[in-house]
């Protein structure tokens, strides 16, 4: 099975969990928005509320209707994918440059469930570059003040500014900057998370540590479903 078709698998999955009524974060990256096209398909009866620009494009084209996080402040489930998530559920996202509007959404929501295909399952957190979204102004500072936090914390420090496509910084929705942080394993990722979270410059980290609620997992042997334990 390819990830891709693993992917679809999930968000097909997902798609069974939205019920008429509710209001449901829509999150970005290619399996959310294999989900969005899913809910585009069966048209239920819902309130969307995207976590990027690209996804309410998608969104909004697919005729579903959307709200803003203020329009909507409670939502009932978040749905989104992961760049990367371990036994415990805990996350890496920010590879689609949203892990702002992501948690925002996230945090605002009873449940937020993970879909993803099999290759995201890693034992520990930290195979993919870690991104951390920082303001502009005095970027060099606060990469600065990143390294020498990770150098404390025994980590490596080497660290590159995400690029879009012409070879400029990318920016996000907001209009931030995202530091991607080549980690490798991270021994412990609540304590980066609070460390980052700390740190002047940084908006935001792609650690979603303790959010996610459950995860649907598509592979080989058909789509898992995971609770967090
Ligand atoms: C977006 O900012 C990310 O958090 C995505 O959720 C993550 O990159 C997963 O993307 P794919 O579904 O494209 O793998």
């Amino acid at each position: 099975m390819s990830a891709i078709d693993g992917k679809r698998a999930a968000a097909e999955r997902a798609c069974e969990l939205v019920q008429d009524g509710m209001k449901v974060g829509l999150g970005t990256g290619s399996t959310a928005a294999l989900f969005v096209a899913a809910l585009g398909r069966r048209r239920p009866d819902i309130v969307g509320v995207p976590t990027s620009e690209a996804t309410r494009r998608q969104a909004e084209g697919l005729g579903l209707r959307v709200a803003t996080l203020d329009e909507e402040p409670d939502l009932d489930l978040a749905m989104d994918g992961a760049d990367e998530l371990d036994g415990s559920l805990d996350l890496i996202k920010g590879g689609g440059g949203a892990l702002l509007r992501e948690k925002l959404v996230a945090a605002a929501s009873r449940r937020m469930v993970v879909i993803a295909d099999i290759s995201k399952k890693v034992e520990r957190l930290g195979r993919f570059p870690l991104p951390v979204e920082i303001v502009p102004f005095g970027r060099e500072t606060t990469a600065r003040r990143i390294a020498a936090l990770l150098r404390d914390l025994g980590l490596p420090y080497g660290m590159r500014w995400r690029l879009g496509p012409e070879g400029r910084p990318a920016l996000t929705d907001g209009g931030n900057l995202i530091l991607d942080l080549p980690l490798g394993a991270i021994p412990d990722a609540a304590l980066l998370a609070t460390a980052l979270k700390a740190t002047l410059g940084v908006v935001e980290h792609g650690l979603f540590v303790g959010v996610a609620s459950s995860a649907l997992i598509g592979g080989p042997g058909g789509v898992m479903d995971i609770g967090r334990t």
